[in-house]
């Protein structure tokens, strides 16, 4: 059985989650239940980054400890992935004692290997992105990625021999032209090495927040926190079950991270002699009228809101609907109602709903024998729809829902021009079966988009049992059977104003 290992960005616990963070975690969701749907023998590792001076000063304007406001906030995402179905495998914090340990563990490596020395750090630090920021990219004293204030710093610190890495990293860019996600992002990521890498501070003298070091060093946060994807699967410490995810095969993080995730986090990994991921796959930003979320301009939208009035799944659908995944996305109340309407209440809620209701009415709530049946193009079409995993594997999480969305429209039609209600009993049985079969394959393919919603088309043909272990390695026509009691119950996406 092969190995999928996929990761998030482990997100600050300095503040709620927002629609920016689900995004990423939904994505990486989406690939993870597909992959196991695949058969493949699936590791999802997500969690929270706990240290540093970022979170330090948001627990102390709090009253809180740092470590309680990450106790607070870490539980609220997972209460919030709960709410979303996420289905990872870990929740990594980085104040847990096994990755601190591992923390210490590899900065004793590469230290051994030559690859640290200890120097002073004279320069800027933006707090808010916890970077280091070049006098060069400074724009008036503020941080040239988030326009915050930086602050300087001149403190003892060991050093990263980062530079060193530089011609290496070139080369395995040129050599593995899917290692950077999406392609157009590869010419800033080379261009940036091109510039010279200096080497980097991987310790805060300034900064107790943090896994201590000898001398009273803080490990700097990124350094502490990119290794969450080595010890998530127990590097150094369970060989067995590091030696069968490593390396990752997907990386998922957020376009403002890329220089951590496609720079320092190949060169250490460099560093300790180790493979390095299949992809590191960056995705756009979702802003609100045309700016960055932000508490600040009261710009935050509340995924918990969402889900409470609309259902998990029609948040998880706008979201890899609504834009190409990788470019920025206009978040708005009004886009999100319209694409509700149209797609889930309407299409395929619709689609549900009515074939359903005929069933009742008219086959005393059974799904009918499929004998007699000569229509051979909604099957076709139904039958294209294993063509979406490539899509998924390629992130066209967009486009694979559109093709979805075909199969749903294309049985709306094909009920409207068939008028099953029109129809002798026994003409009408076999256009039924075929829309109801078209539905079962429809959710089978939902299964990793709207786990909820898949489960729910399901149990109201009357399938929930055995569509549990229908999966996308063996995807045949005919399975509904006929004579099985369906439930028609309420639409499952009731139209909203
Ligand atoms: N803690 C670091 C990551 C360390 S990984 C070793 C971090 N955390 S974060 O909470 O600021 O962001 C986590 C993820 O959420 C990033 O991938 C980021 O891009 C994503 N998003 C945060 N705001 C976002 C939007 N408004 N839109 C889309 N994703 C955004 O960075």
């Amino acid at each position: 059985m092969s190995k999928f290992y996929i990761t998030t960005p482990l997100y600050y616990v300095n503040d709620s989650p927002h629609i920016g963070h689900a995004y990423t975690e939904v994505a990486a969701d989406v690939l993870a239940r597909s992959e196991r749907l695949l058969g493949k023998d699936v590791f999802f590792l997500t969690g929270t980054d706990e240290h540093g001076q970022k979170i330090a000063a948001a627990s102390s304007s709090l009253n809180l400890s740092p470590k309680e406001l990450a106790d607070r906030t870490a539980a609220r995402f997972q209460k919030l992935w709960e709410k979303l179905n996420i289905s990872y495998d870990r929740f990594l914090r980085t104040t847990e004692a096994s990755h601190e340990k591992l923390v210490r563990e590899v900065f004793d490596k590469i230290h051994q290997k030559g690859d640290l020395y200890l120097g002073t750090y004279k320069g800027s630090y933006c707090i808010s992105c916890e970077s280091y920021v070049p006098s060069s990219q400074l724009k008036e004293n503020l941080c040239p990625d988030c326009g915050r204030k930086a602050s300087f710093l001149e403190e003892p610190a060991y050093f990263f021999r980062l530079s060193k890495y530089q011609e290496f990293l070139l080369s395995y860019i040129r050599e593995n032209p899917d290692f950077i996600g999406p392609k157009f992002r590869e010419k800033e990521v080379t261009n940036f090495i091109r510039g010279g890498l200096t080497d980097l501070s991987i310790t805060r003298a300034g900064c107790q927040w943090g896994i201590l070091i000898k001398e009273n060093f803080s490990i700097y946060v990124w350094f502490d926190a990119l290794l969450n994807y080595l010890s998530g699967i127990n590097y150094l410490s369970d060989a067995k079950l590091f030696e069968r995810y490593w390396p990752p095969d997907v990386q998922f993080i957020g376009k403002d991270i890329i220089r951590f995730h496609d720079v320092i986090w190949p060169a250490i990994l460099f560093s300790l002699s180790l493979p390095l991921p299949g992809r590191i796959f960056a995705h756009g930003w979702w802003v609100i009228g045309g700016e960055k979320i932000s508490k600040s301009k009261g710009t935050v939208v509340s995924p918990e809101e969402i889900i409470s009035e609309f259902g998990a799944d029609s948040l998880r659908y706008f979201l890899l609907r609504e834009v190409p995944f990788g470019l920025d996305g206009e978040y708005s109340s009004p886009v999100f109602l319209k694409r509700y309407n149209s797609d889930l209440a309407n299409d395929l809620g619709n689609l549900l709903h009515r074939s359903l209701s005929l069933l009742e009415t008219s086959f005393e709530g059974k799904i009918p024998s499929s004998c007699g049946s000569s229509d051979e193009k909604l099957k076709e079409k139904s039958l294209s729809l294993p063509g979406i995993i490539k899509s998924i594997e390629a992130l066209k999480y967009n486009e694979a829902l559109i093709k979805i969305w075909e199969i749903v429209g294309a049985a709306n039609k094909y009920l409207d021009e068939k008028s099953p209600w029109r129809l002798s009993q026994k003409e009408a049985g076999p256009v039924l079966y075929n829309v109801g079969e078209t539905l079962r394959l429809v959710a089978l393919f939902l299964k990793p988009f709207l786990p909820e919603t898949s489960k729910k088309i399901a149990q109201r043909l009357g399938i929930a049992g055995e569509f549990e272990e229908q999966n996308f390695r063996e995807v045949k026509w005919g399975l509904l059977p006929p004579g099985r009691r369906i439930k028609k119950g309420e639409p499952i996406f009731p139209r909203k104003k």
